[in-house]
């Protein structure tokens, strides 16, 4: 029997992947870049045991068993099967995998990112193969092969047909800019409305702009925030990485029919950053939203604990009948009063 345990933790868009050109082999139509979280906060967990005696493949997400008919899964598995030395012995045994995230899963918080570069880690690891497998954990969801690296990673969507150029790059470790911070505000936890693999796949039928973006607007946005990444320079990655979420956000109003992920306290978190950044006349908070109403925030260090005394005075805790509160409307002269 052979046992493998791995953990991958999530990564943060700040220039979003969104539309494939190949739905199959999950080749995007855009670069994408993001930051990946450490290893102690949000992050999946696998273990992979192999064994002569098991008679079934079997797979549990959180406890509840799944099918093992996944295509994406069975893609993933097969393509490390095939870089796998063929002498393995326990190469054709078959596999028990236990994926856990400690965070809740389909919320819009890249719990699939962190889920496929995970068990792709853990298979790659098992069956003893070397080098790069971000093309496979892409092939499980796309945004997981940025998980593969720490630090700041750059996907490149590539150019062959069969996606084996479509890999995630490492631009930068996380010691490059050891200040930087991420905040994550769960809005709400459910899963979401849409998936964004669905969401995209329409944006890709129904919204035009959406290639104005990918072949106009993103590119500039990539070169420009790798550059601010690699200057430090904050200004210029909050910017960027604010415009980008709305860029993303109105794609997803163009699609028809919309897909709607902001809510109100989504929309009071960003008024929030914008009057802060306001306040002090510089970009001091970036947020980013995914597929969801959640708001990322990066920020640095040592904007956190005035940052958070903010949104503990727009977004008051929970009440108590367990509903979070809209937030009240915040402007910069009210919290030159409060801070
Ligand atoms: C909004 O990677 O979940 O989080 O490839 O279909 O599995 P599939 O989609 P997925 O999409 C992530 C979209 C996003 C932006 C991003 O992480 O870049």
């Amino acid at each position: 029997m052979k046992v493998v345990t791995c953990i991958a933790p999530v990564n943060i868009a700040v220039i979003k992947y969104w539309g494939k050109s190949d739905e199959d082999l999950i080749i995007p139509i855009n670069d994408s870049l993001s930051g990946t979280l450490s290893m102690d906060t949000m992050c999946a967990k696998t273990t992979i045991i192999a064994s002569p005696e098991l008679q079934e493949n079997i797979f549990w997400l959180n406890g509840k068993e799944q099918s093992f008919d996944n295509k994406r899964l069975a893609n993933c598995l097969q393509e490390v099967k095939q870089i796998a030395d063929k002498s393995l012995p326990h190469l054709n045994w078959k596999l028990s995998i236990k994926s856990e995230n400690n965070f809740p899963t389909a919320a819009g918080l890249a719990s699939s990112a962190a889920g496929y570069a995970c068990m792709v880690t853990a298979l790659a690891k098992l069956y003893e193969i070397k080098g790069d497998v971000s093309y496979i954990a892409r092939m499980g969801s796309g945004s997981a092969c940025r998980s593969m690296y720490g630090g700041w990673v750059l996907w490149c969507k590539g150019s062959s047909s069969d996606g084996k150029d479509s890999i995630a790059k490492q631009i930068a470790p996380a010691a490059h800019w050891p200040e930087m911070r991420v905040i994550v505000l769960v809005v709400n936890d459910e899963k979401k409305k849409y998936s964004s693999t669905d969401a995209m796949k329409r944006s890709v039928q129904t919204s035009e702009l959406l290639k104005h973006r990918a072949n106009h607007v993103v590119p500039k946005m990539v070169k420009a925030c790798i550059e601010a990444i690699k200057k430090k320079d904050f200004e210029t990655f909050a910017e960027i990485t604010m415009k980008e979420s709305n860029s993303f956000h109105a794609i997803c109003q163009d699609t028809y029919p919309p897909c709607v992920y902001l809510n109100d306290t989504s929309h009071t978190i960003i008024a929030a950053v914008h009057a802060y950044n306001e306040f002090k006349s510089a970009n001091k908070v970036a947020y980013t939203f995914d597929a969801g109403p959640n708001a990322v925030l990066y920020l640095l260090e040592s904007s956190v604990d005035e940052f958070i005394s903010v949104i503990n005075y727009v977004l008051p805790p929970m009440d108590n009948n367990g509903d979070y509160y809209k937030g009240l409307p915040v402007s910069p002269s009210q919290l030159s009063q409060k801070l």
